[in-house]
């Protein structure tokens, strides 16, 4: 089976004193999606921009707007993310008591709802969510901090999500750790997108964007090589 695979930069590893511009270079050099990591310093040790950010740099999207929530709580902001323009809009499983009520919302709201799954968490806690989701996403770092080594223990638990979602329409998203080492393993075990952050920012810049490119060319094709 051949899978198109989508390459998502995160722009947490991009200039935070020029998103604009840092947007439309992962975008002109081939990005598939913008990822937006949101982090409350709560939920994750770490501290990062909120929906007013979101919504100051749609319009520099031409593409999808991937916006990974690791806040808790997450339900009280639904509504600014999907209000920013989100497409779509994760939250963590482990965030509250209260996931399936969340997708509802998320997915009430206009987005396309997202569940991200940290490291500890056993992909079998996903199944009775699938018909809520248009995407999971399986955090292969602890979230928190870009440029962390991969996981590898969290290939086999991708593996066992593609089983888990069968024909449904349901994305497959890894985020953390992304290279053109670790892709062709998540991408064979199923994967259908790669979050990259420092893999795909490392050597370039908005002055510089070839390499940009040439890091996005390289994380898909070792992925579709795999596929
Ligand atoms: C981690 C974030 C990731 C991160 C990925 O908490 O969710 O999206 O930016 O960064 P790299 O690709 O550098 O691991
Ligand atoms: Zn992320």
């Amino acid at each position: 089976m051949t899978r198109a695979i989508r390459i998502a930069p995160s722009i947490l590893s991009a200039d935070f004193a020029n998103f604009g511009a840092e947007i439309r270079a992962i975008e002109d050099q081939g990005a598939d999606w913008v990822h937006v990591d949101v982090m409350d310093g709560h939920f994750v040790p770490n501290l990062t921009f909120g929906p007013q950010l979101c919504k100051a740099i749609r319009p520099h999207i031409r593409t999808v707007m991937d916006v990974h929530l690791m806040i808790a709580p997450v339900d009280p902001y639904i509504a600014a993310f999907a209000d920013a323009g989100a497409d779509y809009l994760s939250a963590h499983l482990e965030a509250g008591p209260h996931v399936h009520r969340t997708l509802q919302a998320i997915r009430a709201a206009g987005c396309k709802a997202g569940l991200a799954l940290n490291p500890g968490t056993p992909v079998e806690a996903a199944a009775p969510l699938l018909d809520l989701v248009d995407l999971v996403c399986v955090m292969t770092v602890n979230p928190g901090f870009g440029g962390q080594s991969f996981i590898a223990t969290q290939v086999a638990q991708v593996a066992k999500l593609r089983a888990l979602i069968g024909d449904r329409p349901v994305l497959i998203e890894i985020d953390g750790g992304v290279t053109p080492d670790t892709a062709p393993l998540v991408a064979a075990a199923g994967a259908d997108v790669l979050v990259a952050g420092s893999a795909v920012f490392k050597g370039g810049s908005v002055a510089n964007p070839a390499p940009y490119g040439a890091n996005i060319r390289a994380i898909r094709a070792a992925a579709e090589a795999a596929t």
